[in-house]
């Protein structure tokens, strides 16, 4: 039987309506506009995509959007200089640094200089143990999406097989600890996985985040499980026409939506969800900062 499509757009729209909804209460009963910063180093075009998507949708929820686009040639002091600013503006509540930032500026020192409580992004150290603790802590955005996308189909996932392939500090570590925080039994899969078909095909719930182009075939998936594909991959499409390229996950998709039971698109699936998590961690930034 073939899968059920999971409608990232679709659920992005829905969680954005609730965002939007939280801005204008905000507003009305406390006069509060919720902000958000985007700071972007160099010219990086996938970033200048990610970033204007970023700032519009902002706008679109009734938020205030503050972009800093910082020549490559930003010095770290001067990249730490404006975190600092920010993290002292009381109409900022959500701080994001585009990653990656040039070689020459620690990522890790700009991601840690940043006010925990203001960290959207959730890839603070503070927030990276709290989230390990099982505390409250702002989440990454990406993995959070991948989550709610994940509870809405299942309802609980408490002592399901998950395996996460990818192990970045941006989703497959943290998808790894929400997984295990919603009880299930979770396997972070590698490059260096002695077994990676045998170990994929172990699993109720798939997380690919590895970034290699329809890596995944449809005959690692155990049959009825849950394939979310967060890999966004631009290959050529020669099908299309000389020069066209096309969007593919981490995962083949026709012979993977011909075994699972439930599988994310690309584009459409995880993708659209990361924007809408980051809207609405900064509305939460914003209640948690104003009590
Ligand atoms: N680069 C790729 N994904 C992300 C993300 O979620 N946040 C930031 N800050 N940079 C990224």
């Amino acid at each position: 039987m073939a899968a059920t499509v999971i409608d990232g757009k679709a659920f992005a729209a829905n969680v954005r309506e609730k965002v939007a909804g939280h801005v204008s209460r905000l507003k009305a009963d406390h006069g509060i506009t919720p902000g958000l910063a985007v700071v972007l180093v160099g010219e990086d075009p996938a970033s200048e995509v990610y970033v204007r998507n970023k700032g519009k949708q902002t706008v679109e929820v009734g938020m205030a959007s503050f972009e800093h686009k910082l020549d490559a040639s930003t010095t770290q002091e001067e990249l730490l200089a404006l975190i600092d600013r920010l993290n002292n503006d009381p109409s900022v509540h959500g701080i994001l640094c585009q990653l990656p930032v040039p070689d020459h500026i620690d990522g890790d020192t700009i991601i840690n200089a940043i006010d925990p409580a203001k960290d959207v992004d959730g890839f603070h150290i503070s927030n990276v143990g709290l989230l390990g603790t099982g505390q409250k802590s702002m989440v990454p955005c990406t993995p959070l999406g991948c989550l709610m996308m994940l509870r809405d189909h299942h309802g609980s996932l408490s002592g399901m097989d998950a395996v996460v392939i990818g192990r970045s500090n941006i989703v497959g570590k943290p998808m790894a600890q929400l997984l295990l925080g919603d009880s299930c039994t979770v396997t972070i899969a590698h490059s260096r996985t002695k077994d990676l078909p045998g170990t994929v095909r172990r699993a109720d719930i798939v997380v690919a985040a590895v970034g290699r182009p329809e890596m995944v075939p449809g005959d690692w998936i155990k049959p009825g499980a849950t394939v979310i594909d967060v890999g966004i991959n631009r290959i050529p499409a020669p099908e299309k026409g000389e020069g066209k390229m096309k969007l593919v996950g981490d995962c083949d998709y026709a012979s993977c939506a011909e075994v699972a039971g439930a599988i994310t698109p690309v584009p459409g699936g995880v993708g659209p969800m990361t924007i809408a998590c980051l809207l609405a961690n900064t509305v939460t930034a914003c209640c948690r900062a104003n009590g």
